[in-house]
């Protein structure tokens, strides 16, 4: 089976009062991680370790983004390693805001896949295509060829990486795909995966919808037989809302 998740990335919100509260109020309400279904956060690395010690593994917490390289001398930036070090579980890879703001492409995305793999953190990659790139018929392409990096990892590897589609359209634009238009695409992923990875690995990869997801419309996505939760952005800093997108899974 495959597992359901919901996750949720804080982005570069909240100050430290204001992310406290939404994390003591999460750790309140939201339900602990279990077999079946992960619930997850990606707030500010700032906040990383501080929420980590207070979590006591109810909930799985990630970082939003990684340095590709292992140590040494990169001003600014935050190994697998240290990620790890601290006690963290996951990392979101190839975000579209990291690929377009911060020109992050194939080759670097794969040096930190690997890195992250490395160290034993599990990997959430996004993808995702551009208005222009719906409207002119080249979504689907646009997808395979952004899956196409994963087929530097070994099928073992493949097992610590789930997927998130999020359409670059539909993220913070209160425009999200339709049932219809998620559910065609994560068909596509699916066979995708099985294409790349065969069946087994394509039946036990969670692949998540991004992209305005909130407590209104998450109950028809998650319904779609190849959605498998979602990477919740706005909706996400609203502790009720967040626990209302984690019902709608069930
Ligand atoms: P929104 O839910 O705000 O559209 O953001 C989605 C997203 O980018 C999550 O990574």
């Amino acid at each position: 089976m495959r597992k359901k998740i919901i996750a949720g990335n804080w982005k570069m919100n909240l100050d430290i009062d204001a992310a406290n509260k939404l994390y003591s109020e999460g750790l309140s309400i939201w339900p602990e991680t279990s077999e079946d279904t992960a619930v997850m956060i990606f707030p500010p690395s700032i906040y990383l370790q501080d929420f980590i010690q207070r979590n006591n593994g109810r909930f799985e917490i990630g970082a939003q983004n990684l340095s590709p390289y292992e140590n040494g001398a990169y001003t600014g930036e935050i190994s697998a390693s240290q990620l790890k070090s601290i006690g963290c579980t996951m990392v979101l890879v190839g975000h579209s805001e990291r690929r377009i703001l911060y020109e992050e492409h194939e080759e670097v995305l794969k040096q930190k896949i690997e890195s992250a793999l490395k160290h034993g953190l599990k990997v959430i990659y996004c993808c995702g295509e551009s208005l222009t790139e719906r409207e002119e018929l080249r979504h689907m392409s646009k997808i395979q060829n952004q899956l196409a990096l994963l087929k530097e990892f070994s099928i073992n590897e493949i097992k610590s990486i789930s997927i998130a589609y999020e359409p670059i359209w539909a993220i913070g634009t209160g425009k999200t795909a339709s049932p219809e238009q998620a559910s065609e695409m994560h068909d596509f992923i699916r066979k995708e995966l099985t294409n790349l990875f065969g069946s087994e690995i394509a039946n036990t990869t969670s692949v998540l919808y991004g992209g305005s997801c909130s407590p209104t419309n998450a109950n028809a996505l998650f319904k779609c037989e190849n959605i498998d939760g979602g990477l919740i952005g706005g909706a996400a800093l609203d502790a009720h809302s967040f626990l209302s997108i984690i019902e709608a899974l069930e």
